[in-house]
This record gives structure tokens, C-alpha cells and sequence, in this order.
């Protein structure tokens, strides 16, 4: 089948990327490895492997595997706040990846310049636009918008909304990718036409029959449906936490109880906020971890976005990425 409709919109984000569908598949913390990211770029898509709370020598190790499994560009997602990140992308530029996606806040000073001189190109993620603006003007090449319908970390507002906040204002001159609840092709055709370069999509591709994430982890995004994809909630107003959709389990229950522990050990003046913090974030590595690979969908994340409950089966990522592709067809062609 021609996808000339759709190609054609993708035109700009495909060539950036060097895919041959601007179709990306969003970083997964222990989801997104060598398998499933190789399998998303021969499928004609984009992977990328996310790096999360890796050392500079696994990333090292997971890049050279997924070179094995792929000759197709795939990109590597690093984690702002790591305490590595220049060793991190040092490791990129000596496997000269092409593409490097910076996320969980705004790139510390020198890692966008750094990506750039290496020859690769950097993607960021805005939340507003006025920061998008910032970052393009500083250096990015792309822009990821991500809305809180998305499985993981999220913001405040919706993929509809930033859309368009964002795109009448900035996809004309520059490449703006949209993330965020999108699980059918009909919606990526609404993105393309208002101007987006491609799309990012995350929980979609979770279950693939190439990702490695355990059969319970799977079986309980089967089973799930979009109100089932809840946000965590925030005790206290000295641990800012980043809200993270998943879905409903004790595990979510036990995030609220470890808040109240480090809050309880800020009031005692035993820990340090910098390490509050920090204690938070590591509690959801640790989590997602038991829930992708060890399949403990009770106690683990199952961080999930709202489409979760367009996932009803395991299907190799080239059905996935051929029934997105037809389905933004079909609509673009029905106009
Ligand atoms: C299980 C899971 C883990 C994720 N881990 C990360 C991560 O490590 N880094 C990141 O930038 N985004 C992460 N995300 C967000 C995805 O990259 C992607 O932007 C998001 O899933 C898109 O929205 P969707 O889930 O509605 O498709 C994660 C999402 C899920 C579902």
C-alpha cells in the first residue's frame, strides 16, 4: 500500500531522522533496549534506546548490540539530571549516534553544544512555548511535545492543548514531534496536518512482540483501559514530584507512603532535600524495573499512558507501525 498522503507530511521529520516514517518510538526505561529499538528502526520507524540510570560503560555495551540487530539510525534518550550525562554523551559520540534526545528538564550547561560538535543532532522536549522557542534558539534541532496523556514522567497539559499551543507558532519553521496518547493513525494525520514533523509513541509500542517486557506486564496492559493509566499524586509541597502515569497498583499506593517517609525525614532534618529528592526519583527506577523485567504488576510501576487501552494484544512493532501508517491514509485520504 502507498502512504503518499502521509508521506508526504512526514517528508521533513522522516529525512531528520533518516527514517522512513517519522514515527519514533519514545524512549521506555528497561523497555526501550537493544530489541525493541532495533526492531522499531527496521520496521521503518525510529527507536531509540533509553538510557535511564545506566553507567557510561552499559550504554556503551547496549549501543554496540543494537548496532548488531539494526544498520537502520536509531537515537540514545539521555536523562537530564544524570549525574554522567557528559560521560554519557562522550559514549554517543564515539559510536557517532545520530541523534540524541535529552530529557527529564532543561539540558545542563554544555550537553547540547557538546552533542552538536560531535556531528549529532539534538532533540528536546518543551513544555511551553516559550522554552521551545529558547531551546531552538540554543541549539536543538527538534522539539519533542509531550502532553499528560503520556505513560511515565509527565506535565500539566494535554497533547490536544500544547499542540496547539505550539504548532501554528513553530512547525512551519522547525521540526516538532508529537507525543502523548496517540495510539491510531487517525490521530497522527490530525498532528501532521496541524503542522507536526512526525510523532513519538510510547505505550503502543510497550508490548510489541519484540519488546522484552515480562508476559504479566504485558497481559496487565491487555487488560487495562484508559482510566486505568493514573497520575501520582503529590503529599508534599517540599518534594515536588514529577507526576508519573501508570497504572493502578499497590506499588502506586506504596509511592504515596514513601513520600511521606522522606517528608517525615525532611521534618527530622536527617536528609538533605537535594537527596529527598533524588530518593524519590530512584524509588521509580527500582520500581519500573521489577515491573518490566521481574513482572511483579503488583509492587512494580506499570507506567502506561492513557492508550493503553488501545493495547489488546502482542503484535510484531511492523503490524503496529503498518496499521498506524494505514490508518493516517485512510483518514488523510477521506478529507
Ligand atoms: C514504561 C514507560 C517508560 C518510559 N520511560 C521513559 C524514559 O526513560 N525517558 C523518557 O524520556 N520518556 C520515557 N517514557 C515516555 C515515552 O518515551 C513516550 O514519550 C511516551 O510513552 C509517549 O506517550 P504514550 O505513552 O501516550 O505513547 C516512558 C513511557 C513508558 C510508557
Amino acid at each position: 500500500m502507498s502512504f503518499a498522503r502521509t508521506a508526504s507530511l512526514m517528508r521533513r521529520g522522516a529525512d531528520f531522522l533518516g527514517s522512513e516514517h517519522a514515527i519514533m518510538c519514545g524512549a521506555m526505561s528497561w523497555v526501550s533496549e537493544r530489541h525493541l529499538v532495533a526492531a522499531i528502526s527496521n520496521a521503518g520507524g525510529f527507536g531509540v534506546i533509553a538510557c535511564g540510570a545506566m553507567t557510561p560503560a552499559l550504554l556503551d555495551q547496549e549501543i554496540t548490540a543494537t548496532k548488531k540487530l539494526t544498520q537502520k539510525p536509531f537515537g540514545v534518550n539521555l536523562i537530564t539530571m544524570h549525574p554522567d550525562i557528559m560521560a554519557l554523551i562522550d559514549v554517543c559520540a564515539g559510536h557517532q549516534v545520530g541523534h540524541v534526545v535529552l530529557a527529564g528538564g532543561v539540558p545542563p550547561k554544555g550537553s547540547v553544544e557538546a552533542i552538536s560538535s560531535s556531528g549529532a543532532k539534538v532533540i528536546c522536549f518543551a513544555p511551553t512555548l516559550a522554552l521551545a522557542k529558547k531551546l531552538l534558539r540554543t541549539g536543538a534541532d527538534a522539539m519533542v511535545i509531550e502532553g499528560m496523556e503520556a505513560g511515565g514522567h509527565i506535565g500539566p497539559v494535554s497533547t490536544s492543548v500544547l499542540a496547539q499551543e505550539i504548532l501554528p507558532h513553530l512547525g512551519k519553521d522547525y521540526l516538532v514531534f508529537v507525543a502523548g496518547g496517540i495510539g491510531r493513525g487517525e490521530a497522527i494525520a490530525g498532528y501532521l496536518e496541524m503542522g507536526a514533523a512526525g510523532v513519538q509513541l510510547g505505550t503502543r509500542f510497550a508490548c510489541a512482540t519484540e519488546s522484552i517486557a515480562h508476559p504479566d506486564f504485558k497481559k496487565a496492559f491487555f487488560r487495562a483501559s484508559a482510566r486505568d493509566a493514573v497520575t501520582s499524586v503529590q503529599l508534599d509541597a517540599r518534594l515536588p514530584v514529577i507526576p508519573v502515569r501508570a497504572l493502578r497498583n499497590k506499588g502506586a499506593e506504596a509511592f504515596t507512603a514513601k513520600q511521606r517517609e522522606v517528608a517525615g525525614l525532611l521534618d527530622g532534618q536527617t536528609v538533605e532535600m537535594a537527596e529527598a529528592q533524588l530518593q524519590i526519583e530512584h524509588y521509580w527506577a527500582g520500581a519500573l524495573r521489577r515491573a518490566v523485567i521481574d513482572g511483579d504488576v503488583e509492587n512494580g510501576s506499570m507506567m502506561a499512558g492513557q492508550s493503553v487501552g488501545m493495547v489488546t494484544k502482542e503484535e510484531p512493532v511492523a503490524d503496529i507501525i503498518l496499521a498506524l501508517m494505514e490508518e493516517a491514509e485512510a483518514a488523510l485520504s477521506r478529507r
